[in-house]
């Protein structure tokens, strides 16, 4: 299966699907999955140094046999690295754990408001992607005015917003801001996220997405599951999201989705699940130094 690509705003191509590797840990179930994804036709693996396997991923796509100019890696600046020379260190750092010479995408892992130099770091992305040692530069859980802040402090508009984003929070103001700047919103969570809430950040009232009679519905209505329901609606909203399954039949199965398409009604349907419900961490209160 060949996984079609979009143009970001600098003109790079883009798988329209990634894989995600948070996690994934580093030992078996990585390696299987990491195969599983190549065999099915994913070129884009985004990674962080918080999911600890960073160096693998690149360990993994060096041996895997294809060509790098067809693989699509993506890491994260850790959110301790906000200042100018600790963000062009963490570059460096990054590419050597990976053993790679360029990164196709480099992003801000968080904003980290309470710190305020993400505009500092913006400054350093804007080094790196004039020398050429990353094709694409970005953000990721950005809010609308911590976006105004690079807009109006930065030269070069962000080409990626990656944040959590699926039908339980569609983040429509957010991703409509994206879209009038021509920032590519990539989707973490695309399926809603793990099937019970994340540790520190409990929650009444949980539901799990991929059981929502909505997403079962639709999906049924083309043979297909609630997962590839909710994968299509990311990509029919311009919206590139990064799935993430240890499951070789659940990997292949995330990225057939390009035999369907959802009506303006589903849709809209879809839509319409939004309850604004975030399961990882508010991005405006966000400013744990040991994720990144
Ligand atoms: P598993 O690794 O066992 O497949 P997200 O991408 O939103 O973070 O969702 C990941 C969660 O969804 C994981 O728990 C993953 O579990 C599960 N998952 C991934 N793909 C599918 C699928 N096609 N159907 C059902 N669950 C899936």
């Amino acid at each position: 299966m060949k996984i079609p690509t979009v143009t970001l705003s600098n003109g790079v191509e883009m798988p329209e699907i990634g894989f995600g590797v948070a996690a994934l840990g580093n030992g078996k179930a990585f390696h299987t999955a990491m195969e599983a994804a190549l065999e099915n036709g994913y070129r884009m693996f985004d990674t962080a140094p918080f999911y600890e396997n960073e160096a693998e991923v690149g360990e993994f796509l060096r041996g895997c046999g294809i060509p790098r100019q067809e693989l699509f890696i993506t890491t994260k600046l850790p959110n301790a690295c906000h200042a100018y020379e600790d963000t062009l260190k963490a570059f460096d750092t990054a590419l050597e754990h990976m053993g790679l010479d360029y990164l196709d995408l480099f992003l801000i892992h968080f904003p980290v408001p309470s710190v305020g130099k993400y505009h500092e770091a913006w400054k350093a992305m804007e080094k790196l992607y004039r020398e050429k040692r990353v094709r694409a530069i970005g953000v990721s859980n950005f809010q609308e005015p911590h976006l105004q802040k690079i807009l109006d402090t930065g030269e070069i508009v962000p080409q990626v917003n990656e944040l959590e984003c699926n039908p339980y929070l569609t983040v429509r103001p957010l991703c409509n801001f994206c879209a009038e700047h021509g920032i590519r919103v990539v989707n973490w969570f695309p399926l809603g996220g793990p099937r019970e809430p994340l540790v520190p950040y409990p929650m009444d009232d949980f539901k799990v997405l991929l059981d929502d009679p909505v997403m079962l519905r639709i999906g049924a209505k083309y043979g297909k599951s609630a997962a590839q329901a909710a994968l299509k609606w990311a990509i029919q909203n311009h919206i590139t999201p990064i799935p993430k399954s240890s499951n070789p039949e659940r990997i292949r199965q995330n990225c057939d989705i390009y035999d369907f398409t959802l009506t303006p009604e589903e849709l809209a349907e879809i839509d319409a699940l939004n309850h604004d419900r975030r399961l990882g961490p508010d991005p405006n209160t966000f400013d744990d130094m040991e994720m990144g």
